[in-house]
């Protein structure tokens, strides 16, 4: 038996997402939002589901903190539905919506549980897309007033801000490959969305710092993947390094270096329009943050296409590795590859792994429980590698599993569980998974006894 513990203050948490839990889709005032639109057109989600009652967590809410505080977790991520504070995504301010987050801090809180909230996780208000959503320049400015209501009002303690989730998501498979809200398919109305998302975040940390919240850091979570090549031939290194720049330089250069990468511009231009960028849009972007936040599953394996403009390569999957039920590789050593890449090429300022999880077939008992051996796997394997890591230098403070429980996974609507806590969804009613109990234990030793 070997012990591998983490620093003392290291916070064990779990991850959700508004639309992804919520449900209560017009509750208390909540306007439409490009998720409720979408999953409401035929044929975009599997099943034709949609996140109308979800988790029912806009209900369950204090039940779900119990939880929580059952499993000894002492973090907690969770995103704001912008909908339900402004219902028309600027204007009028909806005070019903606002207190639903305030109750949910306060229960946290009475539980000691420290709440990361995301500002953005996907949900636009669908009255700004309507005006061209994140296509547009002034869905930024409502996005730094949102965030600024926020800072201003959303007056309890918060532990850390994150501005966006995964703009890498929102930008492509929201307007390249159709399979996210709004469901579009342009790859340059994509790099002008990414563009837009980075400033919305940059404003929305500039709009922090003048609200003088001091002691809470800000910081943004991005989905960044260890893209490791198929072989050493040149072919297949420059095909690498080209997908790094499509997922992960493409939005840690601007925020950490003030630019994109040069050989990314280079080849964007040559097929698509790049992103108009305004004079000072750059130093928004790279204001200092206090932390960054990491979601990351799995690694790409990238061997070089044949075919022209294919620019990323080709998507290789090892037969001998393990797939979770997304048919994402199973791959551990890639977060301790990502983590000390970071440290090393983008500074050395507190990460966080703000998503980490895989989605296995569960099945519920007679008994009412969940055997999950394979998402325990994952999870310890996963941790020992973060693990690894924080030996050698990472200031890895902290990790959010993704997720809680069982929910709406966007486009595969229910069929994915990637929870700690089983949801029937017949009954609403929450099974801990057996890695819920042995995150428990993960917790209560702070650290990993293998
Ligand atoms: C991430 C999302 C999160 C969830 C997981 C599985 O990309 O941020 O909402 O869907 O994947």
């Amino acid at each position: 038996m070997s012990k591998h513990l983490f620093p003392e203050d290291f916070l064990w948490g779990a991850a959700t997402a508004a639309y992804q839990i919520e449900g209560s889709p017009d509750a208390d005032g909540k306007g439409e939002s490009i998720w409720d639109r979408f999953s409401h057109t035929p044929g975009k989600i599997m099943n034709d589901e949609n996140g109308d009652l979800a988790s029912d967590h806009y209900r369950r809410y204090r039940q779900d903190v119990d939880m929580m505080a059952d499993l000894g977790l002492n973090a907690y991520r969770f995103s704001i539905s912008w909908p339900r504070i402004f219902p028309e995504g600027g204007g009028r301010a909806n005070k019903k919506g606002l207190d639903f987050y305030r109750r949910l801090l306060e229960q946290l809180h009475s539980h000691n549980i420290k709440p990361a909230v995301t500002l953005y996780h996907w949900d636009l208000p669908q009255a700004l897309q309507d005006k061209g959503g994140w296509n547009n320049r002034d869905t930024v400015n409502y996005f730094a007033e949102y965030a600024a209501f926020m800072y201003e009002n959303l007056d309890l303690p918060v532990d850390r801000w994150i501005t966006l989730n995964e703009p890498w998501v929102a930008a492509f498979l929201g307007h390249t490959m159709s399979l996210h809200a709004p469901g579009l398919n342009d790859f340059s109305l994509s790099l002008q969305v990414a563009h837009n998302l980075l400033l919305g975040h940059g404003w929305a940390v500039k709009m922090f710092r003048e609200a003088k919240r001091d002691d809470e850091p800000i910081g943004i979570a991005l989905n960044l993947t260890s893209i490791q090549p198929f072989s050493d031939k040149e072919a297949d290194l420059s095909a690498a390094w080209r997908t790094d720049g499509f997922m992960n330089r493409w939005f840690l250069d601007p925020i950490f270096k003030g630019s994109y990468p040069k050989d990314m511009v280079e080849i964007y231009d040559q097929s698509f329009k790049l992103p108009r960028i305004e004079d000072g849009d750059h130093e928004i972007i790279a204001g200092p943050i206090d932390f960054l936040g990491i979601n990351n599953y799995t690694r790409y394996l990238v061997q070089a296409g044949r075919s022209e403009g294919n620019f990323t390569g080709n998507f290789v999957n090892p037969s001998e590795s393990e797939y979770t039920e997304m048919g994402w590789e199973v791959y551990p050593q890639g977060i301790y590859q990502l983590l000390t890449r970071v440290n090393n090429d983008y500074g050395n300022l507190p990460l966080y792994i703000t998503e980490n999880g895989a989605a296995f077939p569960d099945y519920l008992n007679k008994d009412g429980t969940v055997d999950d051996p394979r998402r325990i796997n994952y999870l310890q394997s996963y941790l020992l590698e973060a693990w690894k890591a924080i030996q050698d230098g990472v200031p890895l403070k902290g990790y959010y599993v993704w997720t809680l429980m069982d929910n709406f996974e966007w486009s595969f609507g229910y069929s994915k569980r990637f929870g700690l806590i089983y949801v029937d969804y017949s009954t609403q009613k929450r099974y801990y998974k057996n890695s819920a109990f042995w995150y428990q234990k993960v917790i209560d030793r702070n650290g990993l006894e293998i």
